[in-house]
Order: structure tokens, then sequence, then C-alpha cells
């Protein structure tokens, strides 16, 4: 039996990824290793956690003594990390987590699995990261695995440093490793700090929608379980050393998006068109707010054969239904300060 290491599992994607290998791979032993900050939510996996081959571990990857002890004591076959502080917003106003969890935590587990793992065979360190680390784009062209990089927020900065790092350990001591930066993400799961969870919760309470600046930067949208259908084929046939770029082809401006979504909502809350658009506020634009994410994920389509399975449209309706579905989800990740940092927010812009 394999035993792999997945880091951040009680998050957003890592709870699709963590669902994913358990049920699929009966064969491995999954150890979700998160420290449950506000983002990290243990009934993200109410549907697995009991099954034989899934084990959770609290534990925060900044220490990095601990983190030897774990991979001695659980002899981990392969890590997939992706554990990490993930909003930009957050980042501009409190930079410091960001370099500890980021960077630190990234090389506290990079240092682990150096020093434990004495023999690479079948061993591998898969790092999760994003398209942001290459900066922003024009009106045209693409994200490609060779683009430089050049990062603008503290957030993009730190998993920037963190990929080198991941690079660094391989060229230099050999470490088994692969990379892979992915699009925006949505689904089910989200914290309702993200665009599209923040509105969906917005709109259904009656509250503004923040549209930052005009509304016009443009992210390019991915269904989070085509997300992890391409970790899954990754972490399996990627080529050791390799990044691999995932996106979905899927660019909308968020004024656009924000539009489809307040028309969705009007129809499955049974409220009469044009009801939500009502509530879209703009506010002050975000500080050096990236214009257009984009990438182009020819090469993990050609070399292992991966497409997105669902379109926008659909993708948006499946999640919406689910967060009007799990009212009691929503209302547990937003109570305590949520509401409070929020109307904070806004009354600041
Ligand atoms: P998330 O914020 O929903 O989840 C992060 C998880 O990491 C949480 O469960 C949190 O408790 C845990 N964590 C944070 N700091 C930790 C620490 N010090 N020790 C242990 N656990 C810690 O994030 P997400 O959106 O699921 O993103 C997961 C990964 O994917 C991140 O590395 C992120 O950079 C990357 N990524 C995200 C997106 C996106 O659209 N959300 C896109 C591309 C890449
Ligand atoms: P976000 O979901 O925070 O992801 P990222 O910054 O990593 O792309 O934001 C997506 C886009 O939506 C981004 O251009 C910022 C914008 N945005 C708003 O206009 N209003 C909001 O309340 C939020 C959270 C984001």
């Amino acid at each position: 039996m394999k035993t792999i290491l997945i880091t951040g599992g009680a998050g957003f994607i890592g709870s699709h990824v963590v669902r994913r290998f358990v049920k699929k791979y009966p064969g491995y032993k999954i150890v979700n290793l998160d420290n449950l900050t506000y983002a990290g939510n243990l009934a993200n996996l109410r549907d697995i956690e009991n099954e034989p081959n899934y084990e959770f571990v609290k534990a925060d990857i900044t220490a990095g003594e601990l983190m030897k002890v774990l991979f001695k004591k659980y002899r981990f076959d392969g890590v997939i990390h992706l554990a990490a502080e993930s909003h930009v917003d957050r980042s501009i106003s409190s930079p410091m987590e960001f370099i500890y969890a980021n960077i630190l935590g990234t090389v506290n587990l990079l240092n682990a699995a150096r020093e434990i793992w004495t023999d690479h065979t079948n061993k591998k360190f898969y790092h999760i990261s994003t398209d942001e680390v290459y900066g922003s784009l024009g009106k045209t062209g693409f994200f490609y695995e060779n683009t430089p990089y050049d990062p603008r927020s503290p957030y993009s900065a730190s998993k920037a440093s963190s990929d080198h790092l991941v690079r660094a350990y391989n060229h230099t001591y050999g470490l088994p490793t692969l990379i892979s930066n992915c699009s925006n993400n949505y689904g089910p799961f989200q914290f309702p700090e993200k665009l599209i969870p923040l509105a969906i919760h917005n709109i259904k309470n009656n509250r503004l929608i923040p549209v930052y600046g005009k509304g016009e930067n443009i992210r390019d949208w991915l269904f989070v379980e085509d997300h992890a259908s391409a970790i899954d084929l990754i972490f399996h046939e990627g080529k050791i050393a390799e990044t691999y770029n995932i996106g979905g082809h899927n660019e909308w401006t968020n004024i656009a998006l924000i539009h489809l979504l307040c028309e969705i909502m009007d129809r499955k809350l049974k409220r009469s068109a044009g009801t939500s658009v009502n509530l879209i506020a703009y506010v002050k634009d975000r500080a050096g707010h990236d214009l257009r994410y984009a990438i182009d994920s020819g090469k993990i389509q050609k070399e292992l054969g991966w497409k997105p399975s669902l379109q926008f449209a659909e993708g948006l309706e499946k999640t919406v239904d689910w967060y009007l579905a799990n009212e009691e989800w929503m209302k547990n990740v937003t109570s305590g300060d949520y509401q409070k940092y929020y109307d904070n927010q806004y009354t600041k812009r």
C-alpha cells in the first residue's frame, strides 16, 4: 500500500483532491495534513472521513521539525502539496502570513522529503501552484509553461518563491518534483471570500456585490473537479521535473461573470429577472489588481490527454445549486467575525 501525503486537504481544492484519491485509490492510504485555518474545514470531507484509507493529521507546515517527524512516522511515498494562504486581498493586508505558510511551509516539506527520502525510487513531491506567478496579461496572449515569472501581489510572489524553491531542490538535490500552475477555480466548498461564492452568498442575502474597479479584469475559470482530475493525471503520469499549466480556456470579465450569476440566481430563487443586478456595487479597486490571466493548457492536453469536462454555464449552475442546497455549510463558515469583516471592508471603500 502506498501512503500519500496531501497537505491543505481541508481547504477548497484540497478537499476535492482528497475525496477523489480516497475513493478512486483504495490501495493508497491518504494522509490529509492541515492546520485548519479559517479556510480549512473538516465539514468539507464528511462523506469520506470514516473511510479506512483516510487519516487526518492536524499540523502546521511552518513547524519544520514536526514535518520531519511525520515523514519518518508515515513513510510517505508521495506528496501533493496544496496547503497555503490563498487569497490575494488577505495577502495585501497581511503579507507575512503568506511568507510563513507559502514559502517557509513549502521549504519545511522539501527539507523533510530531502532528509527522510534517502532513496528516491518511486517517490514524488508534487507542488500545486497558480497562474498568478506569471504576472498579468494585456488584452491578448496566454501564459505558457516557459512564460517568465513576474508575480505582482504578495500572494503570487510567495507562490512564485515556493515554485522556485521546488525547482531548486530538484536541480540541486535531485528531489523528484512536479509543479502545476492552474487558473481560477470555482465550485462547491470554496470559502466565500473568493468572487463566485461571495457573490452567491451576497445575492442570496440581498447584500451588495462588490465589483472592484470597473469590473473589466479578466480571469480564466475552471471547475474544481477538473483541476482535481488534472492533479490526479500529473501525479501519476507527469514527467519528473516538469511543469504543467492547467486552465479552462474560459475567460470572463468580472462584470460579465457577475451578470451571468445574477441571471442564474434570479431564476433559482424565483425572483423576477433583473432583481440581483441591482445589488452590484462598484467599489475601490484592489491595489495592484492584475488585469488579465489566461492559460494555455496545450501541454497537459497533448502530453497527458487531459481536458476539462464541464462547460462554464453548466459548472456555474451546478455550483449555485450546491451553495443553495448547503445553507448550513455557508452558515457555519460565515459565523464568527466573517460578516463584521466584510461590513468593515465595504465602509472603508
Ligand atoms: P484554501 O485557502 O481553500 O485552502 C488552503 C488550505 O491550506 C486550508 O485548509 C488551510 O487550513 C490549509 N493551510 C493554510 N496554511 C497552513 C499551514 N501553515 N499548515 C497547514 N495547513 C495550512 O485554498 P485553495 O483555493 O484550496 O488552494 C489550494 C492550493 O491551490 C493553494 O496552494 C493555492 O495557491 C493553489 N491554487 C488555488 C487556485 C484557486 O483558484 N483557488 C488556483 C490555482 C492554484
Ligand atoms: P478572487 O476570487 O479573489 O481571485 P483572484 O484574485 O485570485 O483572481 O477574485 C477574482 C476577480 O474578482 C479578481 O479580478 C478580483 C475580483 N473581485 C471583485 O471584483 N470583487 C470581490 O469581492 C472579489 C473577492 C474579487
